[in-house]
């Protein structure tokens, strides 16, 4: 079963107070997402592996480390996810950017895939798919599924803020998955919000209804 990591970090919940607050305007509510995602990806490559290499400082020759391994990809679900992986590329600009393209219908609160593009070799590399809201999980469990399709086999979900009834669909569709949230909400409304969450990402990040 894959862990469910939730991110304490105290200025990750600050900014995610003021991203829930229906007062929050769009430029800082987008401003906030990826300043939130950057501190959130901070926390989450924390295990990436190491090696030395030697290299000569202005004072001596020396041996010194950096990031070995699997190169990463990080893969936003459209429309929201867009702004969490802005705010990753600050910190990992070098990582590759797939894309996969999903709503949820409205009435049934199923995912329909509109889009789907990732980079190559998807099987070489570390995969993080990041979404702002995890309420039902079928957005972030067809996307997992997208890139799974493609290769991967190490991925890792993150997202802002989670429904338990979320956490439990991606744990079942996906045991072999790791989950990082700034918070587990309450619980899911009759028209599958997260309660208390933030509202609809998607619109609070662009400005639309
Ligand atoms: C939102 C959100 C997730 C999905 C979560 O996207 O960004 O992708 O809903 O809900 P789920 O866990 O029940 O699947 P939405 O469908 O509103 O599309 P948008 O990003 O284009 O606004
Ligand atoms: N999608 C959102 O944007 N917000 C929710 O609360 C649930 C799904």
């Amino acid at each position: 079963m894959g862990q469910v990591h939730v991110l304490e970090h105290p200025l990750i919940q600050h900014k995610l107070t003021i991203m829930r607050s229906k007062d929050t305007p769009t430029k800082e509510f987008r401003e906030l997402v990826q300043e939130v995602a950057m501190l959130m990806a901070y926390e989450i490559t924390r295990d990436l592996p190491l090696a030395p290499i030697a290299i000569e400082t202005p004072v001596a020759p020396t041996v010194a480390k950096v990031i070995h391994g699997k190169t990463l990809a990080i893969v936003p679900v459209l429309r929201a996810g867009l702004g969490m992986a802005d705010g990753i590329l600050q910190l990992i600009p070098n990582a590759k950017v797939g894309h996969v393209g999903l709503y949820r219908d409205p009435e049934t609160l199923e995912p329909v895939e509109y889009y789907c593009k990732l980079p190559q070799q998807m099987d070489l590399r570390e995969v993080i798919v990041v979404d702002p809201m995890l309420a039902t999980g079928g957005s972030a469990s067809a996307a997992i599924e997208a890139v799974k399709r493609r290769g991967s086999t190490s991925v890792k979900l993150m997202c802002l803020v989670s429904a338990p009834d979320g956490i439990a669909r991606v744990q079942r569709d996906h045991p072999d998955v790791d989950i990082y949230v700034a918070s587990i909400d309450e619980r899911l409304n009759d028209h599958g919000y997260i309660v208390p969450g933030l509202g609809d990402a998607g619109d609070r990040l662009y400005g639309t209804k």
